[in-house]
């Protein structure tokens, strides 16, 4: 382990006056020097859940509390709780500690405490700092990068939040060997969408890759998480508030979404949702002519490799599927806009789809009951 004065960068977010550092690396969270770089204020607020706490946050309040007043916050654990009543409790808590406008709030876990964490340190007396310690692979990887933040409506998924960039995201790696392998593989669809959208060479990779990927080999992991985040810094530099280029890293997630929110929260898992949705916008993309029979077939072959589905569930009756879609942030004016490949390693946004090619991509993607 090296010394966290030593600790540089892996990447910057370049946001301007908002610009912010991504560390990675296998034991960042037993430096607590290197959080408070990062702090101004006296009074920290860890939040957490149960999960995780007793993993990591409740040794990270001890180190924080040698030097600063360290707050712990856990909440319930579970995507149903990404919710506007557990954000509450958040604030509740903050209350409780006199927290003032003075405090950073750290998020301690996966991208669910990312998001809603996120949006509280974006709503608490208008706006307090805070940090990002993302434990999941899927954390790591996309959701603690470039500021959006949340909760989900019970019909819509991170239909309530803000864009609000953290002060820094501290990756440590040793967290994801605690993470299940369900996890695991979930975290993988993301890391697959930025060689799908953006680096057929990052594709490659990761195909090559996927073995020693889920044996969590930490160099593999190293650098599939660097080249994650990389990509990731580059399009939020470009357009940090989603006015188009961003879209594309919602890859999949038109589909996924509504797979979430039609099988209710929690019971399939934001990455195999996402999983299923990459290969539904392949299948949609192919039957347009935009990619071919062999590359539909490579997608779906990837994502089966990193123990995934390709198929929406048996459970989701169509109907419903197809009106869940309609609730996406994407929609513009009432119309549907899917972020579909022109080839693989270049997506698009488009809204010009006809209706019956999608159905007909629900149909030959459902899974059979
Ligand atoms: P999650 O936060 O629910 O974490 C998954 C599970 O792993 C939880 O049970 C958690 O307690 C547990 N866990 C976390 N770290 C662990 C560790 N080191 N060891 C053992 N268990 C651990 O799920 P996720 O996949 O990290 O994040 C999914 C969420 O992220 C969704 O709500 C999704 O909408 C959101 N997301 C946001 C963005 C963004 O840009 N803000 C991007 C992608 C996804
Ligand atoms: N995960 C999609 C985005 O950050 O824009």
């Amino acid at each position: 382990m090296t010394d966290s004065a030593t600790v540089s960068p892996a990447l910057i977010v370049d946001l301007g006056d908002r610009s912010y550092p991504i560390y990675i690396g296998a034991g960042l969270l037993e430096q607590p020097e290197l959080i408070l770089r990062h702090v101004a204020g006296t009074h920290l607020v860890i939040v957490s859940n149960t999960t995780v706490s007793p993993l990591y946050a409740e040794a990270l309040q001890a180190r924080l509390g040698e030097s600063r007043l360290t707050d712990l916050v856990v909440l319930p654990d579970g995507e149903a709780y990404k919710s506007l009543e557990t954000l509450n409790t958040i604030f509740d808590a903050l209350i409780e500690t006199r927290a003032d406008r003075q405090v950073t709030l750290i998020a301690l876990g996966g991208g669910v405490i990312g998001d809603i964490t996120g949006f509280a340190a974006a709503c608490y007396q208008r706006g307090v700092p805070f940090i990002q310690i993302p434990t999941t692979l899927l954390s790591q990887v996309d959701s603690s990068v470039g500021g959006k933040t949340g909760v989900n409506h019970p019909r819509a998924k991170n239909m309530i939040g803000a864009f609000y960039q953290p002060q820094c995201v501290i990756a440590d790696l040793a967290t994801l060997n605690t993470l299940p392998d369900r996890e695991l593989s979930a975290g993988l669809a993301e890391v697959i969408k930025y060689g799908l959208l953006w680096d057929t060479d990052f594709l490659d990779w990761i195909e090559a890759n996927l073995p020693k990927l889920r044996a969590r080999d930490p160099a593999a992991l190293q650098h599939a998480i660097t080249r994650s985040c990389a990509i990731k810094a580059d399009i939020v530099h470009q357009d940090e508030r989603e006015g188009g280029l961003r879209a594309l890293l919602n890859l999949g997630h038109t589909f996924g979404h509504a797979i979430e929110a039609g099988m209710g929260y929690g019971r399939w898992l934001h990455g195999e949702a996402v999983g299923a949705g990459m290969c539904m916008a392949a299948d949609l993309s192919h039957r347009l002519g935009w990619i071919s029979a062999a590359d539909l077939a490579r997608v779906r072959r990837i994502v089966v490799a990193a123990g995934l589905p390709t198929e929406s569930p048996a459970a989701l009756p169509l109907d419903t599927l197809r009106q869940l879609m309609d609730s996406d942030k994407k929609v513009q004016n009432g119309k549907l806009r899917l972020v579909l490949l022109h080839g693989l390693g270049s997506a698009v946004v488009t809204d010009k789809v006809p209706e019956t090619e999608i159905l007909a991509t629900l149909r030959s993607t459902q899974a059979s009951a």
